[in-house]
């Protein structure tokens, strides 16, 4: 599993939703019972959500273990108060705990079992203060069947495109993804350079049972800024007990 070329074409596809999802996030922090300053992004990617909430005041550490998405998230933050660190989100260790954690654009999906969803939520348990919250967003069993299953889609970033085709997988229950990036050297020719990546559909039961030590607070759907419909994206929001 890696973004590695593909991470110069994540905020072409993303970016417009940054804002809006940064606001979402900002109303999640105010369901916490303490205030909120020391806020964690869990798989950071290129850091755009970092960067706006860092700009808003808000201290932010952003974890992720892709070396080019932490690239362009460095860019993006430099000269703001965040530190990015890179680590696996099913190991990481913080200096000191946060009053927020979220994981925005179905990073949760990229574990491979319940059993690793468990480890997350341990350790955010671990790092966040009684009363802090823990917001996320899953891609639903309606999106890997009718919008990725079998599905290719093209975009273009400049003179580069990508190609990304993907397939369930494990009886419906994984859901593979195959990114072709065509990359243009400048010269009229292309590289082409391959990805692989691999997503699980974790059910509602799945998320609540993994959530020991946590209240769920609120679960909705899709909320359109994402590209997401309601049937398409689950916003979870808990509480730390
Ligand atoms: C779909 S991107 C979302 C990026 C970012 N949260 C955003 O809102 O734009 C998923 C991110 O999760 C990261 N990721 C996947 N598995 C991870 C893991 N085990 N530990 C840390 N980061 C991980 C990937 O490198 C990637 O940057």
């Amino acid at each position: 599993m890696s973004f590695i070329s593909s991470a110069a074409f994540y905020d072409g596809i993303n970016g417009e939703a940054y804002v809006p999802y940064a606001e979402y996030l900002t109303e999640c922090f105010s369901k916490a019972a303490i205030p909120v300053k020391e806020v964690l992004d869990l798989g950071c990617g290129t850091g755009g959500i970092c960067a706006i909430l860092a700009k808003k005041g808000y201290d932010m550490i952003g974890i992720d273990n892709s070396a080019d998405m932490l690239n362009i998230a460095y860019c993006a933050n430099s000269g703001l108060n965040t530190l990015l660190l890179m680590q696996d989100m099913r190991s990481f260790e913080l200096y000191g705990t946060v009053q927020a954690v979220y994981s925005s654009f179905d990073c949760l999906n990229y574990l491979g079992s319940a059993k690793e969803l468990g480890k997350v939520f341990a350790l955010v348990h671990n790092y966040l203060e009684p009363g802090g919250v823990f917001a996320f967003d899953v891609n639903t069993r309606f999106r890997y069947e009718k919008i990725f299953d079998g599905m290719t889609y093209a975009y273009e970033s400049g003179d580069d495109m990508m190609v990304w085709r993907s397939a369930l997988s494990d009886n419906g229950k994984s859901c593979e993804f195959w990114l072709d990036l065509f990359l243009c050297d400048g010269k009229g020719g292309y590289r082409r350079e391959r990805e692989t990546q691999r997503q699980t559909c974790f059910s509602r039961e799945e998320i609540t049972g993994a959530a020991a030590g946590f209240t769920l607070l609120s679960q909705t759907g899709g909320k359109g800024f994402d590209g997401c419909g309601e049937a398409e994206k689950d916003y979870y929001l808990f509480r730390r007990d």
